[in-house]
């Protein structure tokens, strides 16, 4: 079995400019730069014969290059149990049309729809018990945070393993993209 999701790589600078904001949370588990990217859509995990059809799947994608940019920072889970701090994506709706077709190819193959709403992010860290005042702070201070719009040219099949420092995804296959980056 192997546990797959699709999504888009970062470029190096802008995984840098995460990496410094990196501290002043007391129970936070920090992404490396190799950890961080954006999820289009978690498959989860499967077979050698099933990862065969999606991969298949997403090569039969047809879809347009476009941009992204991040936005702004925030967690998920109450303020007392946050699980995952997460920086934002600035609204894209060509991200969303990918996202959608990867999750109707997804579907097509039998796989059971994704329920929960899609908020495209990416993750900053991995939360555990985190001082509710440093984590407040964190996100005042970064609410201003924007990056420089990257091209996105292809997506990526994923897989995810646990390993020691966490999990380490790999990229296994690449899909281009259409065109150039609106
Ligand atoms: P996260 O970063 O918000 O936790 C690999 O695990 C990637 O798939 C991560 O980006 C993770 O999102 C996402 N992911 C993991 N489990 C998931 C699930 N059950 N549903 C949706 N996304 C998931």
């Amino acid at each position: 079995m192997i546990r797959l999701f699709t999504g888009i790589a970062l470029p190096a600078p802008l995984k840098e400019r995460i990496a410094v904001m990196a501290g002043g949370v007391p129970g936070a588990a920090w992404q490396t730069r190799e950890q961080l990217h954006l999820t289009l859509r978690f498959i989860g995990e499967v077979d050698k014969a099933i990862s065969g059809d999606v991969c298949d799947a997403l090569a039969a994608i047809r879809d347009k290059a476009f941009s992204v940019s991040l936005s702004g920072v925030g967690y998920f889970g109450p303020p007392k149990r946050a699980h995952t701090l997460w920086s934002g994506v600035a609204s894209n709706p060509a991200l969303i049309h990918l996202r959608d077709k990867i999750e109707s190819a997804m579907v097509r193959l039998g796989l059971a729809p994704e329920t929960r709403k899609f908020h495209p992010h990416v993750t900053l860290a991995r939360l555990k018990n985190p001082s509710r005042r440093h984590l407040e702070a964190f996100v005042a201070d970064h609410a201003g945070f924007a990056s420089e719009s990257f091209a996105v040219q292809e997506f990526h099949l994923f897989s995810s393993s646990l390993g020691h420092g966490g999990s380490a995804y790999r990229i296994e296959e690449s899909y281009a993209l259409d065109g150039d980056p609106t």
